[in-house]
């Protein structure tokens, strides 16, 4: 009797599991002969119990855990420069950033220690240095309110993965996740490692979201590659946790006919995919054979980078002028619309408590319309500023932020580490919606000198006396304590027998 009541409690438990495991690869050749690799991990599940199946446990507990309010959570570490001028945008919109960047929605104010404490948690997790706790700001984005903190200095490194990897079903043992080399991964233009938790009514969703800009013509200049190559690695078999399982691998435009240098191939030819719209999609799940895919363009010898860009409808540029007096830099802020239509924009960025901005001098110039913004000063002693623009971009115009900011004079004390590499100010971004699809485009990181006094000085002082005083007392203490004594001078009686 009891055995067939655990059998049914199983086979009700079972029925009642409602994750679900989602992987997909997105393989997309770039005009300038590099190729954009995106991982898409999603794991849901209905409840966020300890019992879960697919759900990493590590997640689970955050979620869990009465002293942190999560609804979203947005963690990435990413290295490089993603080059919108050649590669377009990103496969995932809120990827393209430099250093580390975390969001947590809901933001409140007094939940000041859990935020240090969940950033320590997440650092521990993912095995980065997150300490931001001079570096985080309060802000509202489509009417959530969220806390924001970036890092620029904190870029990923082989032993990053390693979590990333832990928190798949499968991890690297089957499925897409045995794609994911850190060899080669890390070897790339530009890479990003990036987790989303999302909590609601209905349960948890979690993202795992890896792309990274390889560049195939780099060694051999070529630009054929596989996935074989790609990854220095293949897929044996499918992960059986997966409800589905699919690699996208994008086409190059038809060639034309004059140039038959143009012309590629996709190997090999017997391949189980389905081309649409230029994209050949594998599933995983009901392919018999191992996955491998190459594109080759089999009568061009040598690949020469063209000089061409695609001028992406929106491009944000941030520089840095020297100022009217020599503790002052401007900060300009262009944004172009290249588009047809009006386009809006919301521009954020914050700004290190260590420059001080002088709002008097701050201005929007160019073709604009309905311009709102707001320059938050920090609220506590060392919290950053934060500048929040929201406006509409003319066709084919250019709007340029201006404000001068002046580089602070600090105590002593305040001074961080290796100061005269100079203090990050971190990358700003410009979100807007284009055909239905949100995208964010980040700008590089700032590197601003401060005014710094020379640290070796008192250093030096300190060498300088620590010797005077080691001679004067080492020779005052010897005389000091040395005994003198009188021996007398033996006679020396010599015998001669
Ligand atoms: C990632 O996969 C999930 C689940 O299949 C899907 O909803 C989402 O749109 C994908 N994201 C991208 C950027 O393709
Ligand atoms: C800018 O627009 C966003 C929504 O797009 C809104 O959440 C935010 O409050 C606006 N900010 C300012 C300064 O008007
Ligand atoms: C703004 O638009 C006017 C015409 O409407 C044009 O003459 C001017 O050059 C534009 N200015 C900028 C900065 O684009």
């Amino acid at each position: 009797m009891q055995t067939w009541l655990a059998l049914l409690m199983m086979l009700l438990g079972y029925a009642a599991c409602t994750d679900s495991f989602d992987e997909s690869l997105s393989v997309q050749p770039l005009q300038d002969g590099r190729v954009d690799v995106a991982f898409n991990f999603t794991i849901r599940d209905d409840s966020i119990s300890p019992h879960t199946h697919l759900l990493p446990l590590q997640i689970v507990n955050l979620l869990a855990a009465p002293e942190f309010e999560i609804d979203e959570l947005h963690l990435s570490l990413s290295t490089g420069r993603w080059d919108y001028d050649k590669w377009h945008y990103p496969a995932f919109a809120d990827l393209g950033s430099s250093g580390a960047e975390v969001w947590l929605s809901p933001a409140s104010d007094s939940s000041r220690d859990s935020w240090n404490t969940l950033v320590h948690r997440l650092s521990g997790l993912f095995c980065a240095s997150l300490s931001t706790s001079d570096n985080t700001h309060h802000v509202v984005l489509d009417g959530k309110t969220w806390t924001h903190a970036q890092i620029s200095s904190q870029l990923p490194c082989t032993e990053n993965l390693t979590p990333f990897i832990a928190l798949l079903p499968c991890k690297s043992a089957a499925g897409l996740g045995q794609l994911l080399n850190p060899h080669k991964l890390f070897d790339a233009d530009y890479h990003s490692l990036a987790l989303s938790v999302y909590k609601d009514d209905h349960g948890a969703r979690i993202e795992i979201k890896i792309e990274a800009v390889f560049n195939p013509a780099r060694n051999g200049q070529q630009r054929q590659y596989s996935t074989k190559a790609l990854f220095d690695r293949a897929v044996s078999q499918h992960c059986d946790l997966a409800d589905s399982s699919t690699v996208y691998f994008g086409l190059p435009p038809p060639p034309t006919e004059e140039d038959s240098k143009d012309v590629w191939v996709v190997l090999p030819e017997d391949h189980e995919g389905i081309v649409e719209n230029n994209v050949l999609s594998v599933d995983l799940m009901s392919s018999k054979k191992p996955f491998g895919l190459a594109l080759i363009w089999p009568f061009q010898e040598t690949f020469t980078y063209p000089r061409s860009t695609i001028d992406p409808p929106i491009r944000v540029r941030r520089d840095q002028i020297a100022g009217p007096i020599e503790e002052t830099f401007v900060m300009k802020i262009a944004l172009d619309n290249t588009d047809d239509e009006s386009v809006q924009v919301s521009y954020l960025q914050s700004i290190p408590w260590q420059v001080k901005p002088w709002l008097h001098t701050f201005q929007i110039h160019g073709n604009k319309s309905a311009v709102s913004h707001e320059h938050a000063l920090a609220k506590l002693d060392k919290d950053p500023y934060t500048l929040h623009v929201n406006t509409t971009l003319q066709p084919h115009s250019q709007t340029v932020i201006e404000c001068i900011y002046q580089r602070q004079f600090l105590k002593y004390t305040d001074y961080a580490p290796d100061i005269h590499r100079g203090i990050d100010i971190p990358p700003g971004f410009a979100r807007f919606t284009q055909n239905d699809h949100s995208r964010v485009v980040y700008t590089t990181p700032m590197l601003v000198d401060l005014a710094t006094p020379d640290f070796s000085m008192p250093y030096n002082v300190i060498i300088i006396t620590s010797t005077v005083v080691a001679l004067f007392f080492g020779s005052v203490y010897n005389i000091l304590v040395r005994e003198f004594k009188l021996i007398p001078k033996q006679e020396h009686k010599g015998k001669t027998d």
